[in-house]
């Protein structure tokens, strides 16, 4: 049974593992098959090992528009080729639903789109707090080398996720480094969206 009265929790760093949480999902390179754009380097590194790139700490609550799901998500640092170790990305379900995140530690960006193909890319790091409106779909980047990017979210209860859109059609910018440096690039595999079937 989900609680029904208030409740608190901490969030112990540099883990990012909330001091109580109802799932733990991890997310591996082979769950992301065709998502980096350097392929011949993700198929080299997953022969190698099937690394984590990603946990998420959910806090569950039911489905419903009152409640408001959160958690942590803890991104590790890593590149696939020139493109650092990135969370899948979704559109909400329920396209008209937003979500807030939290920085926590390290350093990151925010990659966001709506269908119509408007695309922003904002910074994630401790302390800033970042709103992603209703229709943008969003991907947390790592861009640290050597620390955990670790954000607290909040969504709808009643959001759900659409992974299916952006793993067909990708995000229309990849966030790769150059020069020691991240750097926000066009991904040469989107297609504007009136030139989808
Ligand atoms: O709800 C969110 O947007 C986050 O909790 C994400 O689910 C989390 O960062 C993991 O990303 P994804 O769901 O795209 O795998
Ligand atoms: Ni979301």
């Amino acid at each position: 049974m989900l609680p029904t009265d208030p409740f608190s929790f901490g969030v112990s760093l540099p883990g990012g593992i909330p001091t109580r949480y109802d799932n733990h999902i991890t997310r591996r390179l082979s769950s992301m098959p065709g998502q980096f754009a350097d392929q011949p380097a993700y198929a080299a590194m997953l022969a190698q090992e099937d690394v984590l790139l990603y946990e998420v700490y959910e806090i569950v609550r039911p489905h419903v528009a009152g409640e408001l799901l959160h958690g942590t998500s803890i991104v590790h640092p890593g590149q696939v080729g020139k493109e650092y170790f990135m969370t899948k990305g979704h559109f909400h379900a329920e396209l008209e639903t937003a979500e807030v995140y939290y920085c926590l530690q390290g350093a990151g960006m925010m990659v966001m789109e709506t269908p119509e193909g408007e695309w922003s890319v904002q910074e994630l790091r401790p302390g800033r707090v970042l709103y992603v409106p209703p229709r943008w779909a969003h991907r947390s980047v790592n861009t640290s080398h050597d620390q955990d990017l670790i954000t607290l979210f909040v969504y709808p209860g009643h959001a759900g996720h659409d992974y299916g859109t952006i793993e067909q059609q990708g995000f229309r910018k990849l966030v790769v480094e150059r020069d020691g440096r991240p750097q926000v690039v066009d991904n040469p595999g989107w297609r504007p969206p009136a030139a989808r079937s």
